[in-house]
């Protein structure tokens, strides 16, 4: 699986890819991933990339040249014939593990980091496949969502995560939260260990597990149970 990431500040993408699970997926060769300063590819003179929006209105908006060129770059060094390309905005579809899965299955990824307003909407028209928000919350920019969707997907890809890491219990698979984890010591400070956990009976273990699970996910996200009973 190869991302690419437009971004102004390559920076922001680099330091994240270069440390634990990113960097050893990237050493392996499992994951590949360049970056590219939308910056450089402008052709004004201050290297300019921003304009005033018509319209009026407050801040600014990103001009379609340097993005549309950073695009037809990537496509064209890379050899990306229909590539998928994710524009991270709050107005777009929000994020979840299932897009997550689905999008693992992808050869190219490229991910689009706005700023100040946003981008010159004919870009979107233009290049953009998917637009998706990480939540209802606005950010400064892009770039965090673009990593939080590069690792989501990443973490999904054999080989990235160590053996003994299994996706079957987490949370989100089957539509529900993840149980409560507990390890050494058996007592801290008090607070004790549930029996069961230690028991031996894994039929019991099992059994207790999922009706954490049900219970947490009652709890927190009732909408999630709605959607595992369609
Ligand atoms: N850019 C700013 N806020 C965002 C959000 N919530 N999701 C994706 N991209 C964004």
């Amino acid at each position: 699986m190869r991302f690419h990431v437009m971004t102004l500040f390559p920076e922001m993408i680099n330091s994240y890819m270069n440390e634990s699970i990113m960097k050893r997926a990237i050493e392996k060769g499992i994951i590949e991933f360049n970056v590219y300063n939308i910056r450089d590819f402008s052709e004004n003179k201050h290297k300019k990339v921003d304009d005033y929006p018509f319209g009026g209105g407050a801040g600014m908006v990103m001009t379609p040249q340097p993005i549309v060129d950073t695009y037809r770059h990537i496509i064209k060094t890379n050899n990306i014939e229909n590539p998928r390309v994710i524009y991270l905005t709050p107005k777009g579809k929000v994020y979840n593990q299932e897009i997550a899965k689905e999008m693992s299955l992808e050869d190219d990824v490229i991910l689009l980091c706005g700023h100040y307003e946003g981008i010159d909407q004919r870009v979107i028209d233009m290049i953009v496949t998917d637009e998706i928000s990480i939540g209802d919350y606005v950010l400064t920019g892009g770039e965090l969502p673009a990593l939080i969707i590069i690792d989501s997907i990443s973490r999904l890809i054999p080989g990235v995560l160590g053996q003994n890491e299994s996706f079957e219990d987490e949370s989100f698979e089957n539509n529900l939260l993840e149980y409560p984890h507990y390890t050494r010591p058996r007592e801290f400070e008090g607070m004790k260990v549930p029996d069961v956990l230690l028991s031996g009976n894994h039929a019991n273990i099992e059994k207790w597990r999922r009706d954490e699970s049900i219970r947490i996910t009652r709890e927190r996200r009732p909408d999630l149970l709605k959607k595992s009973c369609r």
